[in-house]
């Protein structure tokens, strides 16, 4: 399973590639905005400052909303590092723009989807990833990892090769109830994936092991 961080701030992806289990980043216009990274040079220059820390893909997401708009957005933001997966809103033109880009080579990310259905249209587009949001899911008293599950049987029902790419995590669970289910990406917060390093029992054991060593030295 690989794993995303889910955010545009610099010092939070540093933390997690030197953790050396980083697979990608995933951002979107609310993350960017709480940076304070506004206008069109800065947020440009923002994903390229994210490309040169991680390896794996980084998602950008366009702004435009009808097809035109969006491959142009989607080409400009592509341009920038081969690292570059373009998030497309799940609306209608969001997925003919998928499959646009399916086309001609280029990854992209169908964000925003919250239904089986919506998961489906994103692979018969060639979407590279399919992001389902479960908390916002849970939030409004809906099984969110249902629909993961859902997505992981219609997928290998028919071979499609979209990367499901779980988002809008809350907390450690999500990511190892993901992992059960056979997602094949988690995009989170640090806070969740650092939250899964903690355990009492590793804190007593290692205190206790350096306790008996200092002991018998
Ligand atoms: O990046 C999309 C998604 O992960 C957003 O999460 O916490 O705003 O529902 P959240």
């Amino acid at each position: 399973m690989k794993f995303f961080i889910d955010t545009a701030n610099l010092e939070q992806i540093k933390e997690a590639q030197d953790l050396g289990i980083l697979d990608g980043v995933t951002t979107n216009p609310s993350l960017m905005a709480k940076e304070g990274i506004t206008g069109k040079e800065n947020i440009l220059k923002h994903y390229k400052d994210i490309c040169k820390i991680v390896d794996g893909d980084v998602s950008a997401e366009v702004i435009a909303t009808d097809f035109t708009n969006m491959v142009k957005e989607g080409e400009e933001l592509a341009s920038l590092n081969d690292q570059i997966v373009v998030k497309l809103p799940m609306i209608k033109d969001g997925v003919k723009a998928a499959k646009y880009f399916s086309n001609k080579g280029i990854k992209t990310n169908v964000t925003l989807v919250f239904s089986a259905g919506q998961a489906l249209l994103a692979a018969k587009a060639g979407a590279t990833y399919v992001s389902p949001f479960l908390g916002r899911l849970d939030d409004i008293s809906t099984d969110g990892l249902n629909l993961i599950s859902e997505i992981r049987d219609i997928y290998d029902n028919y071979g499609f090769e979209t990367e499901i790419l779980a988002a809008s995590i809350r907390h450690t669970m999500h990511i190892i109830d993901c992992a059960k289910i056979g997602a094949d990406v988690i995009t989170s917060p640090l806070s969740s994936i650092t939250g899964l390093l903690k355990h009492p029992l590793t804190d007593i054991g290692l205190d206790k092991f350096l306790k008996d060593h200092k002991k018998g030295n």
